[in-house]
């Protein structure tokens, strides 16, 4: 007879508590990262701050700061062997989730500390993924146009990188803060979907990148991470403002989920909606299109009175991005360059006060099941 396990289930482990956190929290409709507020963080700080703050518990001093910016911004090339391996990959019909999953598999067999289990080497492997994670999707968007990679500038944040190693183009410092605001609120939310993956797998006591890839694949669906691309397909599925109200109304009529809303903890809004609202209309009107943030407007209000959901963090995001010329299948690995921090942070917790994360299944399969033989 197969043991069974008569507990209750909690599907989704909605309103399970896996583990205590001091990386970051979220209290009705606050968010806070070791305790900072997402908006004084979003206003006052920078990316490179903020994954200060979320991995040693405290803010830097202005010379700690300077010292950490420049060891991430020295960490952004990728090693030459590496390049030529990651520009033999396929990109045509390939999900950059998918291939960025692959190229962060491949950076740990470049790293000679990846299996090393030592707090430095950790911190040492942590800052270099960190550093390294948005040269990939760079590279990717450089290799898929059939262009030539290009090295980060060393002087540069990690942000100006981004923009400059995808287009080539020396960025208007504008576009640069806005992603650099898009970093700082992707950079931690609790024990989600991808941050618990990261931490099941390094509560196996695995390494940091085999963790780090099973938050990548986790990121990657359409209930998480995913949703960002998929709202903005939405937008230019529905065509037109006029036609906003009515295509939502009928989608919610045959049950289908309009991405970018809903949230499994937050129930009167995400605080991090709210200011890519913001930007999403200022940067929407700046680059001629008002008509996407016009067309989010409706939308969001709909959704809202048929249906009582909010916006989540997936929604103008979508739009900030469409209007600073981002290819739509690019938000999702931005969310990854920025949420590594986090899943890290995340990571380094487990490993502090470890223990295997291994929940039962109630089992409702077959029984006393006899085995013939198959002639
Ligand atoms: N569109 C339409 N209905 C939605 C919805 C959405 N985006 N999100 C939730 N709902 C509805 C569900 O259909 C369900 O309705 P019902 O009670 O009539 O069946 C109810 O709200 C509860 O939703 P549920 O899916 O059980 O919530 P959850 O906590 O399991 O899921 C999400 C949370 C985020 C996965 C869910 O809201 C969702 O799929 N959103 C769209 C994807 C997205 O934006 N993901 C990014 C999250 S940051």
């Amino acid at each position: 007879m197969a043991e069974t396990y008569e507990g209750a289930v909690d599907r989704g482990l909605e309103g399970v508590v896996a583990c205590t956190t001091g990386v970051s929290s979220i209290v009705d409709a606050t968010l806070c990262y070791r305790g900072f507020t997402i908006e004084d963080l979003a206003e006052h700080s920078s990316y490179e701050e903020v994954v200060f703050i979320l991995w040693n518990d405290r803010q830097p001093t202005a010379a700690e700061l300077s010292a950490f910016s420049k060891t991430l911004r020295d960490s952004q090339a990728l090693p030459a062997s590496l390049v030529n391996t990651l520009k033999s990959l396929p990109t045509k019909e390939i999900h950059p989730m998918a291939w960025l999953r692959t190229a962060t598999s491949l950076l740990a067999l470049y790293d000679d500390q990846a299996q090393n289990d030592d707090e430095q080497s950790r911190k040492s492997v942590a800052l270099r993924l960190t550093a390294k994670m948005g040269t990939l999707v760079a590279l990717f968007e450089r290799v898929r146009q059939g262009k030539e990679p290009i090295a980060p500038k060393v002087e540069q944040s990690l942000a100006w990188n981004f923009l400059y190693m995808m287009t080539g183009k020396e960025p208007d410092t504008a576009f640069v803060k806005v992603l650099d605001t898009c970093l700082i609120l992707h950079a931690d939310h609790e024990l989600n979907c991808s941050a618990f993956a990261s931490r099941v797998t390094a509560s196996s006591l695995s390494d940091i990148y085999s963790a780090i890839v099973s938050a990548l694949g986790a990121l990657k669906g359409p209930l998480h991470g995913g949703a960002n691309e998929q709202v903005m397909l939405m937008l230019k599925d529905i065509k037109t403002v006029d036609a906003a109200k009515e295509w939502i109304k009928q989608a919610l009529a045959n049950k289908e989920k309009v991405m970018g809303f809903g949230h499994r903890v937050y129930k009167n809004g995400d605080p991090r909606a709210k200011i890519l609202r913001g930007m999403s209309k200022e940067l929407c009107e700046k680059a001629g299109m008002p008509h996407w943030y016009e067309m989010s407007k409706v939308i969001d209000d709909t959704v809202q009175s048929e249906k009582g959901l909010l916006p989540n963090v997936d929604f103008y995001s979508a739009t900030v991005y469409y209007s600073m010329g981002i290819p739509i299948d690019l938000y999702t690995p931005i969310f990854a360059f920025s949420r590594v921090s986090g899943w890290l942070a995340h990571v380094f917790e487990q490993f502090a006060n470890n223990r295997i994360y291994r929940p039962r299944g109630k089992w409702v399969g077959k029984e006393n099941q006899k085995w013939k033989p198959l002639a």
